[in-house]
């Protein structure tokens, strides 16, 4: 008898009524009593698990069944019905259960709630649980929303190379892809490492961003985005910071700044709607586990305007409140994120965008304003988590963008081919980079990255060989 997917038997569960089905999947809970068993069992197709009915005088190996440890997998046949219980609509009336694997009693998950640290100990069981199957669950559903996005738009995916010789966001903060000997590696005339000799013949690491290459790709398709893999080796041990974590990168030509914001905000807007449309019972899940303010917060964002202000203005609030903050606001130094999620959070109670920095603290390609003092750069701020989304309108000016890279001292060479860009059919041109994980901690009230990624790297901390 081939197996029924619980997903399938709750949707159409009319027409499973009354038929014997085959369902197979993990225990998660057993519960004996006297001439009944219960065993709630999920196979992975959907949230919601399925009960189990077992029948002390009509099962042979009832007491193997009730015995069961959580975590063994199972596979039953019997007859779905209505449930008279409380909680579930429909159970299986077990006429057989086969152990297909049984766990030993030291299986980690309790049925007890585990703390969110003691679950990060084992990424390899804990989606398992039902607030990190959740949180996957929905994560799935948003990468596939962001997909759909773009695609109804017209854009055009592009894969971005992982491997790079640019260091894009011009942070320092690239891990190194070598082939060197790191106890003898080959030194030039003056002592240095030789990367001419090292396999990419020069010096190579893990891509901070895929933008320099997606600019390239929206000046032959006009609206282009990546979503994929990015590595900082920011040492920063926060709970908003990974060292790989997954960026959503669109690039459009013909666009200015306002047109990037807006494009930001129906992207964070939609894939908001369609989680709310398509993951009711793990957000509910969520709400009621996690983060109380969670349904709330999302109905409301689908509904209001993000809010608009410069950084200038920002500043001048900021300063206001001087004292409740332990880095002081001043004009010409970047916001800390206590600044940040005091400005969503205290201020606008809302998603705002924070626009024109001050060019010192932000990326050389950002497009330079007549002030001469800022530049086009957008910041996303949300509730939670302070900033979500990093975008600018590109320079486009091919001698401005030659000026910049001199005065910061950059590799002109290098960056030929960004500039030929400009050279040849530049136009203006905007883009921005959405923290996936950043995205995921908002949409589901988990507060720390480490919840957000499966495998989480981050620094010092990959963990138990995975
Ligand atoms: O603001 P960032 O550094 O912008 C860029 O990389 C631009 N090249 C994007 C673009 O315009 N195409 O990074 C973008 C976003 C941040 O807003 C944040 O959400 C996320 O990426 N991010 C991180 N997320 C997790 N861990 C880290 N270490 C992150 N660094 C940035
Ligand atoms: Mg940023």
């Amino acid at each position: 008898m081939k197996r029924t997917e619980i997903s399938q038997i709750l949707k159409y569960r009319d027409a499973y009524i009354d038929l014997q089905l085959r369902v197979d999947g993990w225990v998660r809970t057993v519960r004996d009593s006297k001439n009944f068993g219960f065993i709630e069992i999920n196979d992975g197709s959907c949230f919601s698990g399925l009960q189990i009915l077992l029948e002390r005088g009509a099962l042979p190996n009832y007491q193997e069944a009730v015995k069961l440890i959580s975590g063994s997998s199972i596979s039953v046949i019997g007859v779905l019905a209505d449930s008279p219980g409380g909680k579930q609509q429909v159970e299986l009336r077990a006429r057989t259960v086969r152990v297909v694997s049984a766990s030993p009693p030291d299986y980690p998950l309790q049925k007890k709630r585990h703390s969110m640290e003691f679950l990060r100990g084992m990424p390899h069981l804990r989606a398992r649980t039902n607030t990190l199957s959740a949180v996957f669950r929905i994560r799935s559903l948003m990468a596939a929303a962001v997909h759909r996005f773009f695609g109804e738009r017209g854009f055009v995916y592009v894969h971005t190379p992982i491997i790079t010789t640019s260091d894009s966001e011009g942070a320092g903060e690239m891990f190194r892809v070598t082939t060197l000997d790191p106890a003898a590696p080959p030194l030039d005339g003056s002592g240095a490492i030789d990367y001419s000799r090292d396999f990419f013949g020069r010096q190579a690491g893990l891509t901070v961003s895929g933008q320099l290459e997606a600019e390239a790709f929206a000046h032959a398709f006009g609206k282009v985005y990546t979503f994929g893999p990015t590595f900082r080796a920011e040492n920063s041990n926060t709970p908003r910071h990974a060292a790989e974590f997954w960026m959503i990168e669109p690039e459009v030509a013909f666009a200015d700044l306002a047109d990037d914001m807006c494009l930001a905000e129906d992207m964070v807007k939609y894939v908001i709607g369609e989680l709310l449309d398509g993951a009711e019972s793990e957000l509910a899940f969520l709400n009621s586990r996690v983060d109380g303010e969670l349904l709330s917060r999302l109905s409301a964002v689908a509904g209001a305007a993000f809010a608009r202000i410069t950084y200038t203005e920002a500043i001048a609030v900021l300063e206001r409140h001087n004292s409740e903050f332990e880095y002081k606001a001043a004009w010409g130094r970047d916001l800390q994120t206590e600044h940040e999620r005091f400005l969503t959070e205290k201020i606008l109670k809302r998603p705002v965008f924070v626009t024109d920095y001050p060019k010192d603290i932000k990326a050389f390609y950002m497009r330079q304003n007549d002030d001469g003092r800022t530049v086009a750069a957008m910041d996303l701020l949300v509730p939670g988590v302070g900033e979500l989304i990093g975008g600018s309108q590109r320079e486009e000016r091919l001698d401005r963008l030659e000026q910049r890279i001199a005065a910061l001292g950059m590799d002109a060479e290098a960056y030929r081919w960004y500039l030929d860009l400009r050279r040849y059919g530049g136009v203006a041109h905007s883009g921005f980079g959405l923290g996936f994980e950043r995205a995921v901690m908002y949409m589901t009230g988990v507060t720390n990255i480490r919840d957000a990624l499966p495998f989480p790297r981050t620094a010092g901390g990959a963990a138990n060989g995975l």
